[in-house]
């Protein structure tokens, strides 16, 4: 059954898509997904970091099909209560002053609206990103992207005015820099920059991943964020954070900016916001969204009434069930197991993360990246039952990110198998 319908999907699905797996999944639930032929799976990969609360959590089902029942589409031609109550729901979990929204469907227009914003609100054109941050696949995000320069191939030329600045990975310094003796000189790069490149006033905005996500979950020194945003601030240039993947409680908070105590002017975010239905979000103070005049963006179906209704559901149930508190303590716990294991075990070169998005670098003895072990590695846990994927531009980081739901026994039992197939592999210290 499962090889029948893969025969089918690559007849006629278009071979651009990748999948990481060979599932054909029929139903899941929780942390658990079960495929055509019966055989169960955890999946700590939460659909990319999009079913924050679980597979068809109970409450966002009821609250969607309620919704199907009285209205799916408004289409900016009437307004409906979902969007209005999400918006609003919004405003209490965002940071202070960040308290007006459009909704998209997805995290690449979330980016696109953002970059809209941020030229039509300031006037200017220069755009600044980190290399190895991932904004989406639309051509506006695609020129921000860098995890891997195989997303932009053969799609240039992109758009003008985007400059990149090496993202703060410490321990693959871009600059090969020791991060114990080193005075940020990633920092004096992006300085550099505004001298030899582009003027900070000609400068709209700079865009992060607060942590990076697909280009290998790396969490950044917090004086890095910082300076940026004093950098920002000084130099009339936003602050967009793109919070796509760390957004919606993924690091213990309720948005990964609150660890480096720093707001940004405009937030991204989709992916987990309504556990799996599509819906995208960017965020920023009324002062700013006010500049940006009636007709200047729109969309069909962003601020969908199921979507929407899915979110509220979303929210509700973080803070009903302490998922926040649950994804620092189970985090803490994981992050604690697999730094013991990297004594251990020589392949395991880092350990990283926030709350429940956690990397774990896997490296040769020289210290390059080791991508041919840790893919045995993982189709090891599979068999074992266990979903993980990798990320990196090497694909040599696995990224554990399961549910905020998970349980303590739930991620001991996923790490067991994981440090089984590690021992396995003859990977010792
Ligand atoms: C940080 C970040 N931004 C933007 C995107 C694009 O989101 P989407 O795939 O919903 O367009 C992603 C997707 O992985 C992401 O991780």
């Amino acid at each position: 059954m499962n090889d029948e319908v893969i025969k089918k999907a690559r007849e006629f699905l278009t071979p651009a898509l990748v999948f990481h797996t060979e599932i054909v999944v029929k139903k899941a639930r929780g942390l658990m997904v079960e495929d055509v032929d019966g055989k169960t799976y955890m999946d700590f990969t939460s659909g990319l970091a999009t079913t924050n609360i679980g597979h068809c959590p109970p409450s966002v089902v009821e609250a969607a099909k309620a919704q199907l029942d009285r209205l799916i589409h408004t289409g900016c031609i009437y307004y409906s209560e979902p969007a209005v109550e999400l918006a609003e729901k919004l405003t209490r979990i965002t940071p202070d002053g960040i308290d007006t929204f459009f909704f998209s469907n997805s995290g690449t227009e979330a980016v696109e609206g953002a970059l809209k914003l941020a030229r039509f609100a300031t006037g200017r054109q220069g755009i600044i990103a980190f290399t190895r941050c991932f904004h989406g696949r639309t051509l506006g995000a695609l020129s921000l992207t860098s995890s891997s320069a195989r997303y932009r191939r053969n799609y240039h030329p992109l758009l003008p005015s985007v400059f990149h600045s090496p993202y703060p990975y410490c321990y693959r310094c871009p600059l090969g820099q020791d991060p114990t003796t080193c005075s940020m000189e990633c920092f004096d790069y992006l300085e550099n920059l505004l001298k030899h490149l582009i003027t900070p006033r000609e400068v709209a905005c700079v865009i992060m991943e607060p942590v990076l996500g697909e280009g290998g979950y790396v969490v950044p020194p917090r004086d890095f964020v910082k300076r940026l945003r004093k950098l920002c601030t000084d130099n009339g240039i936003l602050f967009i954070a793109d919070e796509v993947q760390t957004g919606f409680g993924r690091t213990g908070r309720w948005f990964a900016c609150e660890h480096f105590e720093v707001v940004p002017d405009i937030i991204t975010m989709a992916k987990a916001i309504a556990s799996g239905l599509p819906l995208g979000a960017l965020a920023s103070t009324r002062e700013l969204m006010k500049k940006w005049s009636p007709g200047a963006h729109g969309t069909t179906f962003g601020g969908n009434p199921v979507s929407c209704a899915a979110s509220s559901a979303t929210i509700d149930t973080i803070e009903k069930e302490g998922l926040l508190e649950n994804a620092r303590t189970v985090g803490d716990f994981a992050l604690a197991k697999l730094k013991n294991m990297q004594k251990k075990y020589l392949p395991i070169g880092d350990v990283r993360g926030l709350g429940l998005m956690i990397g774990v670098e896997f490296v040769k003895e020289d210290r390059s990246p080791d991508a041919g072990l840790l893919e045995k590695v993982l189709k090891r846990c599979l068999e074992k039952g266990l979903i993980l994927v990798e990320c990196g531009d090497d694909k040599n980081v696995f990224r554990l990110m399961p549910p905020l739901t998970v349980k303590k026994a739930e991620m001991e039992k996923a790490l067991t198998i994981f440090e089984a197939a590690v021992g396995a592999l003859g990977a010792i210290a």
